[in-house]
């Protein structure tokens, strides 16, 4: 099993022996409830590294919705095995006070794209993204640090704010990981009902298929979705859906 550490101060330690070995760190930042495409961002960090690190923490600040927040699946064992499946070396798993010791006082901020797509119907998402990955950046002081292209806002924005604060870590985005029937692999899924889950597959397909964003964001409510935005931009057409109380996001090469 990996070794899991609380404390900032104990990682540091680890940290400073690896880095005196010369050994390359990766990491892997998530919430936890992780599934096979968190599981495709370990072995590529294993591939290039030789320390990995994986963080579990549920972030509160990027919440925009306490329900949400209060239902975000926590299981730590279940997520220590898939980890050690895939030869994670530790995992940092601190408490709220442990990252937010001067509660929400400071924050990271973007003006731009972090108002836009997701960050329009999620007001202040991004900032606590973009806080929390800015903190466990430099906490984690490893070589590479691994994201998904599900969330490729978020990916965009977290290479941006690396590029403005000249932090050394290597962002590294990994391909979509999807189910059988095409449904993106997500956290949130679990959430869905049997019913919910038939009908999430059409959720891609519709994105994949229709003519234009317009005619997506047609079919998919005909379909039974609550549709947040459909948008085609740098020749990717994006997508944030509502099956009942799960929301849904994903994005697919024109
Ligand atoms: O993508 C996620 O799981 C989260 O947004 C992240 C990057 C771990 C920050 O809390």
């Amino acid at each position: 099993m990996p070794q899991i550490i609380h404390s900032i101060a104990e990682w540091r330690t680890l940290l400073a022996g690896h880095k005196a070995a010369g050994r390359r760190v990766g990491f892997v930042p998530t919430m936890g409830a992780l599934h096979e495409g968190h599981a495709t961002l370990f072995a590529a960090a294993r591939r290039d590294c030789e320390v990995v690190l994986a963080s579990v923490f549920v972030n509160p600040t990027q919440f925009d919705d306490a329900w949400d927040f209060n239902h975000y699946p926590r299981m730590l064992d279940q997520d220590c095995a898939l980890m050690d499946r895939e030869r994670v070396d530790l995992v940092f798993a601190p408490s709220v006070s442990e990252m937010y010791p001067n509660g929400t006082r400071y924050a990271v901020v973007e003006r731009e794209l972090s108002r836009e797509l997701c960050g329009a119907h999620r007001p202040g998402h991004f900032d606590g993204v973009l806080t929390v990955v800015m903190k466990l950046l430099m906490i984690a002081g490893a070589d590479r640090a691994y994201f998904g292209e599900k969330d490729y806002q978020q990916l965009q924005l977290v290479r941006g704010m690396c590029e403005a604060f000249f932090l050394p870590t290597e962002i590294v985005p990994c391909p979509i990981i999807r189910e059988a029937d095409g449904l993106a692999m997500s956290s949130r899924n679990a959430r869905l009902s049997p019913q919910e889950r038939a009908l999430a597959p059409s959720f891609n397909r519709i994105l994949r298929t229709a003519l234009d964003a317009a005619s997506a964001r047609q079919e998919l409510e005909a379909a039974g979705f609550g549709v947040d935005y459909v948008e085609d931009r740098e020749s990717h057409r994006f997508g944030a859906v509502k099956l009942g109380n799960t929301r849904l996001i994903d994005n697919v090469a024109l």
